[in-house]
């Protein structure tokens, strides 16, 4: 008999074409903003116009005292490090499993990237943090991964007990919370990514969130030079005497991306409790079905929906290569499933293996090794990405994958046998 599976020439249970899911969601009002931002002007050295537009509203909606819009979200990462003083020789604890922008600019200052590993939900488990506290160790730094919250509690309590500056990447994160407080508000500082597929997209930016006066001053001496720092460096201030070179990075945003995350940051809630209903769900629907686990969050804790993360399963499927099964999902129209590559545990890159060919001074930076994190590494080779729609028309499409799921799973041994 010959298999119903669109891999072995069955009918695909997906015909529609590509692509399945686009984001952000760019409407005529988003195109409407950008052409009187064209018209208005599309350099902005100082704290005006749409720049401070979105910056109130970014401190407004995470109820926070200070946010800087940056060119990335690697530029928010960089300037948080160095705005906290961090340099030569100290020790800062990163997820191993993240996206390596989260370390990269300690290695810019000459500090140490301290990988810990993950739990079985991808974020840092706070057991293996602490083990990897030494007396060098100055700040820790939570990725908030595919936009599931962390455990904020339990890794501010460990932060608190050894005097580390607490810190946050949630660029997958924006608008995710734990009991209505929003990740990025958490620690001492936050960095976020505006990068396309962002839960809240400029196209291209970052910013930084912060509570703190002396870390907003030297955020802006170190990627806002000249104007911004005169204008908002108080003259009385120790730093003010810096304020026209500052540190000598550029790292502002496009007043035409910051037009767009404007636009995008007023639906934002709207987006994510669309995508929330969405979720349940394809949860409900994938839940049970032998092969894949689906990652819940705790009461009170809201997702952003960046991916819906499922932990496959081989031994449950007859010992098929995930690639196998990526691939008859693939075949059946799940155009939107990924495998992700460049968002891994961060010790498989050679810049994390050989960081002294790069930056040849590194020589306190440890040479990482495959194998060192066995959670994260595990997790990274049996994830399975799925996007998460908002829109209610959506509904029959996020059904159609999840029946694709049930399909693929249901003859699974025409493709171990
Ligand atoms: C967790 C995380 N941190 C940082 C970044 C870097 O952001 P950007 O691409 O805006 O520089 C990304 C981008 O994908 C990310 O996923």
């Amino acid at each position: 008999m010959t298999s119903p599976l669109a891999l072995l020439g069955g009918a695909p249970a997906i015909t529609r074409p590509a692509p399945h899911f686009t984001w952000p969601p760019l409407t005529s009002a988003t195109h409407d903003a950008v052409l009187a931002q064209l018209r208005a002007g599309i350099s902005i050295y100082d704290r005006s116009g749409v720049i401070a537009e979105l910056e109130d509203a970014l401190c407004g909606y995470h109820r926070v005292r200070h946010a800087v819009l940056t060119s990335s979200g690697t530029a928010a990462l960089h300037s948080v490090y160095a705005a906290c003083g961090i340099g030569p020789g100290d020790e800062v604890i990163v997820p191993a499993y993240t996206f390596y922008a989260t370390a990269t600019p300690l290695l810019h200052l000459g500090a140490i990237p301290v990988l810990a590993d993950c739990d079985d939900t991808g974020n840092l488990d706070p057991a293996d943090v602490k083990q990897r506290i030494t007396a060098r160790t100055v700040a820790l730094m939570v990725t908030h991964m595919w936009g599931l919250p962390a455990d904020m509690d339990t890794l501010r309590e460990i932060t608190a007990a050894h005097d580390l500056l607490l810190l946050e990447d949630a660029s997958h994160a924006a608008g995710a919370s734990i009991t209505g407080r929003k990740t990025g508000t958490f620690g001492d500082a936050a960095a976020f990514s505006l990068n396309g597929p962002k839960p809240l997209s400029a196209g291209e930016g970052g910013f930084v969130l912060t509570d703190d006066d002396e870390i907003y001053y030297r955020v802006l001496l170190h990627g806002h030079y000249n104007k911004r720092c005169r204008n908002e460096i108080p003259a009385s201030h120790d730093l003010y005497p810096y304020a026209v070179t500052g540190m000598g990075l550029k790292f502002r945003i496009h007043p035409l991306a910051a037009t767009i995350a404007l636009g995008q940051l007023a639906h934002l809630d709207t987006y994510l409790e669309g995508r929330n209903r969405i979720a349940s769900r394809m949860r409900d629907a994938l839940r049970g079905l032998p092969g894949i686990t689906v990652i819940d969050a705790p009461d009170g804790v809201r997702s952003s929906w960046y991916g819906m993360i499922l932990r496959y399963q081989p031994d449950q499927l007859g010992g098929m290569p995930i690639g196998r099964f990526h691939d008859a999902l693939k075949a059946e129209g799940c155009l939107e499933l990924d495998r992700p590559g460049s968002t891994c545990p961060i010790n498989l890159h050679p810049l994390f293996q050989a960081p002294a060919v790069l930056f040849p001074r590194s020589a306190q930076v440890p040479a990482y090794k495959a194998g060192q994190f066995p959670r994260a590494e595990v997790f990274h080779a049996n994830t399975l990405k799925l996007p998460v729609w908002h829109r209610e028309e959506d509904i029959p499409l996020a059904h159609a994958y999840t029946d694709a799921f049930a399909k693929v799973i249901a003859h699974h041994s025409d493709l171990t046998g």
